[in-house]
């Protein structure tokens, strides 16, 4: 059992994602808050209807970002969290936050990284032409994007898609891969070398992904 410190902003189904394993059992975690720095975001609703505590930081109150992360690391470590867990969080951390919480913070992005960093990046992909392209649940380091990635779900980009029928498609692979991230770290089997994480006892795959379908052989 893991105790999970969520960081929102928006319409949170990457929350309920979550809360929907645990409640499944699925995945063995306490989401102990669900921070929001936006008093509008749907994702409280959805913490309040399952009775999780919600706080929401207004960065308007304080001097510098500094001293919105200081208060935030103080919020979180008073809550005994273990694992941060940015779910849609639509503001960059300072690097005293990601110092105070080293290699205990993870993200999801909806692109393959290192492909795609940022934002709208959904409509970057379809721009691009990329046939393929997916999720990745990250650590967070000091960069945009850039940490060690824990795992990556691939899906296929169609030449009719729209930036919401992409993000529509990656969303059903994010709610699968963020709670079996998280799980990971409740059994304790990942380990970090350098840029790499290992997950430890993982199952692979020897799938291969084709898009589109190879059809010359059969
Ligand atoms: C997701 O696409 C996630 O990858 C990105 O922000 C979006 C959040 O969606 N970081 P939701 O709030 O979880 O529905």
């Amino acid at each position: 059992m893991i105790n999970l410190g969520i960081l929102v902003s928006g319409n949170g189904t990457n929350l309920q994602a979550i809360i929907d394993s645990i409640e499944a059992k699925r995945l063995d975690a306490r989401i102990k808050i669900v921070i929001s720095n936006n008093p509008n975001a749907y994702a409280i609703e959805r913490a309040k209807k399952h009775h999780i505590p919600v706080f929401i930081i207004n960065d308007k109150h304080f001097h510098t970002r500094e001293d919105a992360d200081k208060h935030l690391v103080e919020l979180l470590k008073s809550h005994r969290i273990e694992l941060v867990v940015l779910a849609g969080f639509m503001r960059l951390l300072s690097p005293l936050f990601i110092k105070s919480f080293s290699m205990k913070i993870i993200n999801i992005h909806p692109a393959l990284l290192p492909a795609f960093p940022g934002l709208h990046v959904q409509k970057k992909a379809i721009d691009y032409g990329v046939k393929f392209s997916g999720c990745t649940v990250h650590i967070v380091d000091e960069g945009v994007d850039t940490g060690p990635i824990i795992i990556q779900a691939v899906v296929p980009v169609h030449s009719d898609d729209t930036e919401k029928t992409l993000a529509q498609r990656i969303l059903i692979e994010e709610h699968r891969i963020y709670p079996q991230a998280i799980q990971f770290f409740t059994e304790e089997r990942i380990e970090i070398k350098g840029r790499k994480v290992v997950v430890r006892n993982c199952h692979k795959t020897e799938d291969v992904l084709e898009n589109p379908k190879v059809e010359i052989f059969k």
